[in-house]
């Protein structure tokens, strides 16, 4: 009889995921990756880290309220403030766990810490006790573990474990580590230290050299109980690993993980709810998926060439190792357009992850018929790119009411663009600019109050095709925080207004999620800097009226 063993998969794609350069979400957003989360089955969501700023915390406490089944765990450094804030954040939630870590190797003790390691050890068992007190479901990670002394690390994690920890994470940070010697540094630890066996061992890889994925299963042969990963493996620098291909390597060759680690591998995710949750985490995140990723990438079951597709028709398994269906993703698709009803509509808007309530569908709906008799046939990018505008919003001080342009290639381009505020006034301003877009972007920095920086702005088709919709993405800097805003319409032009306010509305939000937190600058940090909420009325009530304005 064969023994089973249940590996935990511990998704930290709103954490680690959105501090990847470009994919922040807004608290909708994230709602909605962890609605989706849950439905795949993961076992624990990292939903942020509390004290980075107010739109974590308040991501994390939606979160924390609204979605039940997994753990909803919170980041933390080893200091009381950050374990409060987590802790506030949790509160709601039926299964909080706060997750904190402090760094072990010697480069990051010597010169970040500036830590002795006995002061390490001291300090990391000093706030497990302070965050036990909350909660008993605490996670302690030795940060930069992989680069750490193995007898340190198992002394560490012996003190902590007595102190309380009841999972105990293993961090290869820097994604520097090498499978072979990733899996023996964890029988190490399982060997080294006494109370293992009272915790859940954890890893999460980082994919500096592409070994994410390798050193996570590595890991898992080597005795790990649970992996850290995200969905499409976004993250830091070169990413997390993915949680889609860990969980599919395990499936696909369950022949493989039976013999080397003499037990059937199990976890709790659905694998048919994989594709919706890359989809979803793709568009929300305006990260795209590279068509060649493992799993997910839109070539993952394409069969170009002859000999294959030969090879397919004959007998699918000559070139298919996982049927597309095993993730959900359909082989035959209804092809939606102007014809479609409602019911098939709402089924393709669950393939590609959104659950949205009655009321945004039928909304949603109303847009896709308009879409549709633009357009012949409506995508599923088509239906993403509509399906994330439905999304809750974060609070706008400007909504855009109209905008008119004069432009060619012998006149300087002008717009008249126009704003409404969220106090209703309506304010109009025209401006020049070197093309429409700049002359559109140009009044409208004539309305609102800030002068934004614009550091990055991108136009894409969602499709191929003459009748596209475009996709403009902005991101601009206002002081020392990095704000950014997507618009979607098949007029480019107002594609990149739209963008343009939607980053705006974010900077005079001072919830909004602030972008390209690392691990480095929250050092820096302090919950006395984190900047309290201002609500997009108050941000208005500091404008000056402009004549414009009526
Ligand atoms: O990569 C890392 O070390 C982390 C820890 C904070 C868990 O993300
Ligand atoms: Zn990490």
């Amino acid at each position: 009889m064969s023994i089973l063993r249940t590996i935990r998969i511990f998704d930290t794609t709103l954490r680690d995921g959105e501090q990847a350069p470009g994919c922040s979400m807004n608290q909708g957003e994230k709602l909605e990756v962890a609605k989706a989360l849950a439905e795949l089955g993961v076992d624990v969501i990292e939903a942020g880290f509390a004290i980075a700023s107010p739109g974590d915390f308040a991501s994390i406490q939606e979160i924390a309220r609204t979605v039940r089944g997994p753990v909803i765990a919170s980041l933390s450094r080893a200091a009381e403030a950050d374990i409060d804030a987590s802790w506030n954040a949790l509160r709601g939630a039926e299964r909080p766990r706060i997750h904190v870590f402090i760094a072990t190797s010697p480069i990051h003790m010597t010169y970040k810490l500036r830590m002795k390691p006995d002061e390490v050890i001291e300090k990391a068992v000093t706030m497990v006790k302070y965050a036990k007190k909350y909660c008993p479901d605490i996670e302690f990670s030795a940060e930069d573990a992989s680069r750490s002394e193995p007898a340190f690390l198992c002394k560490i994690l012996t003190a902590v474990i007595e102190a309380g920890a009841s999972t105990v994470n293993i961090p290869d940070t820097v994604g520097y580590a090498m499978p072979g010697e990733f899996g023996a540094l964890i029988r190490t630890i399982r060997a080294g230290t006494p109370n293992i066996e009272r915790a859940v061992l954890s890893v999460h890889c980082h994919n500096d050299l592409g070994f994410a994925v390798a050193n996570s299963l590595a890991a898992i042969e080597a005795g790990a109980d649970q992996v850290e990963c995200t969905i499409n493996g976004i993250g830091e620098r070169a990413g997390n690993a993915a949680l889609e291909e860990i969980v599919m390597a395990m499936r696909t060759r369950a022949d493989y993980f039976r013999s080397s680690c003499g037990a059937d591998l199990h976890c709790n995710v659905d694998t048919t709810k994989i594709y919706a949750a890359s989809r979803l985490v793709s568009t929300v995140t305006g990260s795209r998926v590279q068509p060649n990723k493992a799993i997910v990438g839109e070539n993952a079951f394409a069969h170009e060439s002859g000999i294959h597709q030969h090879g397919v028709l004959t007998n699918r398994e000559t070139y298919e190792i996982m049927t597309p269906e095993s993730i959900g993703l359909p082989r035959n698709k209804i092809v939606l357009g102007k014809h479609s009803g409602r019911h098939a509509f709402g089924e393709r808007l669950k393939e590609l992850g959104f659950h949205l309530d009655a009321e945004r569908e039928t909304r949603l709906f109303e847009a896709f018929k308009a879409l549709a008799d633009k357009k012949k046939v409506v995508t599923d990018r088509d239906i993403e790119a509509l399906a994330r505008g439905a999304l809750p919003e974060r609070p706008a001080a400007w909504r855009l009411k109209r905008f008119i342009i004069n432009s060619g290639s012998t006149i300087a381009s002008t717009s008249a663009v126009c704003l409404v505020s969220a106090d209703g006034r309506e304010c109009e301003q025209v401006a020049i600019g070197d093309g429409p877009i700049d002359a559109s972007f140009n009044a409208i920095d004539k309305i609102v109050t800030i002068k934004p920086v614009l550091e990055t702005f991108s136009l894409d088709s969602v499709t191929d095709g003459k009748d596209a919709q475009g996709e403009a993405r902005v991101r601009i800097r206002q002081g020392d925080r990095m704000y950014n805003g997507r618009g979607v319409s098949t007029d480019i032009v107002e594609a990149s207004i739209r963008a343009y306010l939607d980053a705006i509305n974010a900077a005079l939000d001072d919830t909004a999620v602030e972008d390209g937190i690392s691990s480095a600058n929250i050092e820096a940090k302090r919950p006395e800097d984190a900047a309290s909420p201002r609500s997009a009325a108050n941000v208005l009530a500091e404008t000056e009226r402009s004549p414009q304005c009526q």
